[in-house]
C-alpha cells in the first residue's frame, strides 16, 4: 500500500501491523493445510445476454496460460483465426451479435494484486487486476462484452496476447492460471444492412507498443511523469467517416492511489489523462479512481472485489471533428502523473463502403486549459483540503461522405471535487460527453449524450474504517441512424467495512447495491458479505414499471445503515 495520504497512513498503522495475508487467523487454521476449497472471489456486474434471434455461444478457448515469474517479460502469446462456427456463417463481423471474452483465473498462495491485460492483433480487449489471493487459493472470472471489436474477431489470422506482471519468491507463492475463452453469439438471419456509425467500427487500430516488445511488459504506453508524453503514428484510411479513440487507463507504482492524494503532497489528488493528434489537445478521460483489491486495506474486499477492478473502465473521445484523411500522430500524457500510468488506445474507425475518400472540414474548436484549485480551511490540528478542477473541450467539423454532408459536434466537460479531513475523504469526479451529428438539412443522425459520476469517500473513526465508493453512467441516445437502446443507466455503491475485534482480530464486511435499466433491460441485484461469507445475494431482470422505486441500493444512504453489513464470524 502506498501511503498516499499522511493522514490515512496514520490512522491505518494500527491495523497494518497485521499482514494481509494472514489477517484471518482463525480461519486459516481451521482449514489443514492443503485441504482448504478456493474462495471465489468477483465483481458484481451484470450477466450479458444476446440479443433476441441470436444462436450460441460457440465457444472457443484462445490462450490458457500460467504467469508466475511473468514480470517485465513478454507477454504469453497464441495464434488466433476466427472461430470456424463465424466462418460456417459467413465469417463477417456483422453475422455478430454478442461477443463475451472470458476470463478466467485461479491462484493457490499468498500473491499481491497484479495487472493484466489482453490483446488481439495488438488491440487491447480487456484490462483488470487480478485479486490479491489469500493462502488457501482464489478463482475468479469476468465476463466483458467485447462486441465493439467484432471486425478485428472476424479479420484473418493474427495473434493473441495476455501479460499479466507476477513475480514469485519463498513469501509470494502464487502462480496464476488462466484461461481466456471468447464465446460468440451469431445472428440467425442475415443482418439488416448496419446502420452507419453506430454499429460496430469496420476497423480497429491499435496504437499499443509493438508485440513482441522488446523489453517485455504490456503492450501499453507507459507514462511515468507530468512531462513524458508516449506517441504513435497511424495513418487513417481515406474513407474513414467516423473515428472514436478508446483508452485503457491504469496507474500504478508510485500513482496506484493517487485519488487520494492530499493537495500539494506527490501531486495532489488531480489526474487526466489527455489526447494529443498533431501536438493539439483533442480530448480527455479523467479516471475512475480504480481501487485494486489489494488497496486501501485488503480485506475490504474480500471475496466482492472493488468496482472495476476485475474489469477496468474505458474512455472513448469522439474525433470525427478532427478528421482530414492525413497521417497523425497520436500523443497520449497524463496531468501530474507520477510513476507510473499503463495507456493503451484503440482507434475505432467507420470506413465508407460507397466512395474511396471523404473530404473534411473543421469548423470549431475549444479547449481551454483545465482549471485547477486546492485550498485548505479549518485549525491546525483539523485541517481540511480541498481541491476542486474542471475542464471542457468542444470540436465541431463536418465530413462529406457517401452518406451526405454530416456535421458532428463533440463535446467534453468534467469536474472534480474533493475534500480531506483527518477522518473523512470525499471525491467524487463527473465527466460528461456529448456527440451530436446532423445532416445537411439539420436533422439529427444521431446523438450520444453521457454523463458519468464516481464518487468515492472513507470515514475512519473508533477502529473501523467505511469505504464507500461508486459508478454512475447514464446514456441517452437519439437519431435516425440510432437503433440500440435510447437509455440506459448503471447505479452502483460499493460500501466496505473493516474493524478491530477485541482480543486483535479484524472483522470486515461488505454491500453492493448495483441497478442497470435500459429500454432493452434490466438488471438489478444487492449482495452483502461478511468476512469471506455471502450473507445475501439477490437479483432480479424484471424492468421496474415506470414511476416505482428503480431499486437504488440503501447502501451508504446513512452512516449507520452500514453497521447490518457488518456481520461477525
Ligand atoms: C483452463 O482450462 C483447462 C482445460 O479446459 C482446465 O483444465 C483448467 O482447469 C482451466 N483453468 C482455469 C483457471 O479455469
Ligand atoms: C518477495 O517479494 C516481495 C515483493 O517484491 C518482497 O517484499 C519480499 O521481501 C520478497 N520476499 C523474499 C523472501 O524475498
Ligand atoms: C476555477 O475554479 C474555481 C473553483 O471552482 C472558480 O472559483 C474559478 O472562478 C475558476 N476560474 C476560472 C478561470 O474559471
Ligand atoms: C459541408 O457542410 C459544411 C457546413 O454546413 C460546409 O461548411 C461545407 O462546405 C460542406 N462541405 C461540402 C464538401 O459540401
Ligand atoms: C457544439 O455543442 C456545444 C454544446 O452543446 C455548443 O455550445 C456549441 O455551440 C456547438 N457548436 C456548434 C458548432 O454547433
Ligand atoms: C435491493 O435493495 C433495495 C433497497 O433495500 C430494494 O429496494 C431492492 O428491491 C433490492 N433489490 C433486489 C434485487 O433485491
Amino acid at each position: 500500500m502506498a501511503a498516499s495520504s499522511v493522514h490515512l497512513a496514520l490512522l491505518l498503522c494500527l491495523m497494518i501491523m497485521i499482514p494481509a495475508t494472514v489477517a484471518s487467523p482463525r480461519r486459516l487454521r481451521e482449514s489443514p493445510a492443503g485441504a482448504s476449497r478456493p474462495t471465489t472471489f468477483f465483481e458484481v456486474d451484470r450477466p450479458l445476454r444476446p440479443p433476441p434471434g441470436s444462436s450460441g455461444p460457440c465457444s472457443t478457448l484462445l490462450l490458457s496460460g500460467s504467469f508466475g515469474s511473468t514480470l517485465a517479460k513478454p507477454p504469453a502469446t497464441a495464434a488466433y483465426s476466427p472461430p470456424r462456427c463465424l466462418a460456417a456463417a459467413g465469417g463477417r463481423a456483422s453475422a455478430i451479435s454478442l461477443a463475451v471474452l472470458e476470463w478466467r483465473a485461479a491462484c493457490r498462495g499468498a500473491q499481491l494484486d497484479r495487472i493484466f491485460g489482453v490483446w488481439l492483433g495488438g488491440a487491447e480487449l480487456l484490462r483488470g487486476s487480478t485479486a490479491a489471493p489469500p493462502l488457501d487459493g482464489i478463482v475468479w472470472s469476468v465476463s466483458k462484452d467485447v462486441t465493439k471489436y467484432a471486425s478485428l474477431v472476424a479479420a484473418g489470422r493474427s495473434t493473441l496476447a495476455v501479460y499479466l506482471g507476477n513475480l514469485v519468491n519463498s513469501t509470494l507463492t502464487g502462480v496464476y492460471r488462466a484461461n481466456v475463452t471468447l464465446h460468440l453469439y451469431l445472428r440467425r438471419a442475415p443482418a439488416p444492412r448496419p446502420p452507419p456509425a453506430v454499429a460496430p467500427a469496420d476497423l480497429v487500430l491499435p496504437m499499443s507498443r509493438a508485440l513482441p516488445p522488446n523489453s517485455g511488459g504490456g503492450l501499453w504506453h507507459q507514462i511515468r511523469s507530468a512531462a513524458d508524453v508516449q506517441s504513435t503514428s497511424v495513418a487513417l484510411p481515406s474513407n474513414t467517416y467516423r473515428a472514436v479513440l478508446e483508452l485503457y487507463i491504469s496507474s500504478h507504482g508510485d500513482d496506484e492511489s493517487w485519488y487520494t492524494n492530499q493537495p500539494g503532497y506527490r501531486n495532489g489528488p488531480f489526474r487526466e489523462v489527455t489526447v494529443r493528434v498533431d501536438g493539439v489537445l483533442a480530448g480527455a478521460a479523467w479516471p475512475f479512481p480504480v481501487i485494486y483489491p489489494g488497496g486501501i486495506y485488503p480485506l475490504l474486499w474480500r471475496p466482492v472485489a472493488p468496482i472495476g477492478s476485475f474489469n477496468l473502465p474505458t474512455y472513448d473521445v469522439e474525433l470525427t471533428p478532427l478528421l482530414d484523411g492525413k497521417a497523425h500522430e497520436f500523443g497520449f500524457a497524463v496531468t501530474n502523473a507520477q510513476d507510473v500510468w499503463y495507456v493503451g488506445a484503440n482507434l475505432h474507425l467507420w470506413l465508407d463502403p460507397g466512395s474511396t475518400a471523404t473530404t473534411a472540414g473543421l469548423v470549431s474548436y475549444v479547449a481551454p486549459p483545465a482549471n485547477a484549485t486546492s485550498s485548505q480551511s479549518g485549525d491546525p490540528v483539523d485541517t481540511h483540503h480541498h481541491a476542486t478542477a474542471s475542464r471542457l473541450f468542444s470540436a465541431a467539423g463536418w465530413v462529406r461522405s457517401s452518406y451526405g454532408n454530416i456535421t458532428t459536434n463533440a463535446t467534453q466537460t468534467f469536474g472534480l471535487e474533493y475534500t480531506l479531513t483527518f477522518e473523512t475523504l470525499d471525491r467524487t469526479t463527473v465527466a460528461g460527453a456529448g456527440v451530436s451529428a446532423t445532416d445537411h438539412a439539420g436533422g439529427v443522425v444521431y446523438a450520444v449524450q453521457t454523463r458519468r459520476n464516481f464518487p468515492l469517500g472513507w470515514l475512519y473513526e473508533q477502529g473501523r474504517l467505511t469505504v464507500t465508493h461508486g459508478l454512475d453512467e447514464t446514456t441517452v441516445s437519439a437519431g435516425r441512424w440510432w437503433t440500440g437502446p435510447r437509455s440506459r443507466s448503471l447505479r452502483t455503491t460499493q460500501s466496505s467495512v473493516v474493524e478491530d475485534e477485541e482480543g486483535g482480530g479484524k472483522s470486515w464486511g461488505v454491500r453492493q447495491a448495483y441497478s442497470y435499466e435500459a429500454t432493452d433491460g434490466c438488471y438489478f441485484r444487492n449482495v452483502t458479505s461478511s468476512g469471506y461469507g455471502i450473507v445475501s445475494d439477490h437479483s432480479s431482470e424484471v424492468c421496474a414499471a415506470k414511476g416505482t422505486s428503480s431499486g437504488r441500493g440503501a447502501v451508504g444512504a446513512a452512516p449507520g445503515a452500514e453497521k447490518a453489513g457488518l456481520v461477525r464470524n
